[in-house]
């Protein structure tokens, strides 16, 4: 089959189509036919190898999986014996850790969800790893409950973009961070106000945020705290674009529970877990029509290294996706 591989880390230069062997499958897991893939910061972590803690997880010296990609939306085409919630012909919606930028991939069952029904392969190749970390930072990291306030910063990307609508969907009234283009699609979300990054910082409203959902990961969490109640929640999702030493950006999630230590105000990291009942939980509030994936950029398999290049320049709006068997 053919698929977007690599044999060693580095930029989106050592990425190539080649053919490889489709994926076995074992008893508990479930082969799908590739219609759609996500991208998302994640591909470009496994692509790179940094920040070099990454490589723990994913090779230490090359990367332990050749082709890239996690999330997907496709057709089932077989399923190991061990599998009861699905068969062939299902559409499903999922992550993969034998890569998705491929015709074929194989999932484990409690990585893959019936495909929303409203949804595209494409649009729903947008959703498991961008829409599920926002589902987790809005409903667990933050707890969010109706008549909150709400800052989402980094409004317009691939999770926030989510975590705007499913705040709204769980009755809060949202902030969005996002710089100057992106206002008009930040409000078309639902958020109520929008703070323009270039020219205003977060406290510009004072400490007024029940809870804040920080997925640009680039700013100190003393200036974060000023835009928080005294007993607040900030969830820190993401790790910006410091990709150097062991952890890069990823150090404030490290201090976070320390430095909550001593503030009434609750600071946390996330780490997002990809399983089914998110993707089932979704779901409902996709098919409801409260939340709808935003589309930047579609690409064909082969233009994979373009898509990873432009999500590496830190300014989609809303989720790029590679395209297969169209
Ligand atoms: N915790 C987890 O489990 C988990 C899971 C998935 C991803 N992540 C991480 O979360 C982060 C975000 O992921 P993503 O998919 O949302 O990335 P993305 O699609 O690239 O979006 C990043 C957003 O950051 C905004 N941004 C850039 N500079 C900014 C600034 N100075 N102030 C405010 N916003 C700024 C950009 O908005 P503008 O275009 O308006 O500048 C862009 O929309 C990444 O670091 C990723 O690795 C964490």
């Amino acid at each position: 089959m053919k698929a977007i591989a690599q044999d060693v880390y580095g930029s989106a230069d050592v990425l190539r189509l080649r053919e490889v062997d489709r994926p076995p499958i074992g008893a508990d897991q479930v082969l799908v036919q590739v219609h759609a893939a996500g991208v998302d910061p994640g591909v470009w972590v496994c692509m790179t190898g940094r920040p070099y803690g990454a490589r723990v997880a994913f090779g230490l010296t090359r990367p332990r999986v050749a082709v890239r990609g996690r999330a997907l939306a496709g057709v089932v085409t077989a399923v190991g014996s061990g599998v009861t919630r699905f068969q062939p012909g299902d559409e499903v919606y999922g992550t993969t850790p034998s890569g998705s930028y491929a015709e074929y991939a194989a999932a484990p069952r409690e990585r893959l969800a019936p495909k929303p029904a409203r949804l595209s392969f494409e649009q729903a190749a947008a959703v498991p790893i961008s829409g599920v970390t926002a589902l987790e930072a809005v409903r667990d990291g933050g707890r969010v409950q109706p008549g909150q306030n709400v800052m989402v910063v980094g409004a317009a990307g691939g999770i926030g973009s989510y975590a705007v609508q499913i705040a709204k969907a769980f009755g809060a009234r949202v902030t969005g961070v996002c710089s100057t283009g992106k206002a008009e699609l930040v409000r078309s979300l639902g958020a109520e106000e929008v703070i323009d990054y270039t020219r205003e910082e977060v406290d510009r409203d004072g400490p007024r945020h029940d809870v804040i959902i920080d997925t640009a990961g680039c700013r100190p969490l003393s200036l974060l705290r000023r835009a928080l109640t005294p007993r607040g929640t900030l969830v820190l999702a993401g790790g910006g674009h410091d990709a150097g030493g062991l952890l890069g950006g990823y150090t404030r999630q490290m201090r976070a529970p320390f430095v909550s230590m001593f503030t009434r105000q609750h600071l946390r990291g996330l780490a997002s877990r990809e399983r089914a009942q998110e993707l089932e939980e979704l779901g409902r509030l996709i098919d409801a029509g409260a939340v709808t994936p935003v589309i930047d950029r579609t690409y064909h398999l082969g233009e994979a290294p373009d898509a990873i290049r432009y999500l590496a320049e830190g300014h989609p709006a809303g989720k790029i996706v590679i395209t297969l068997n169209d």
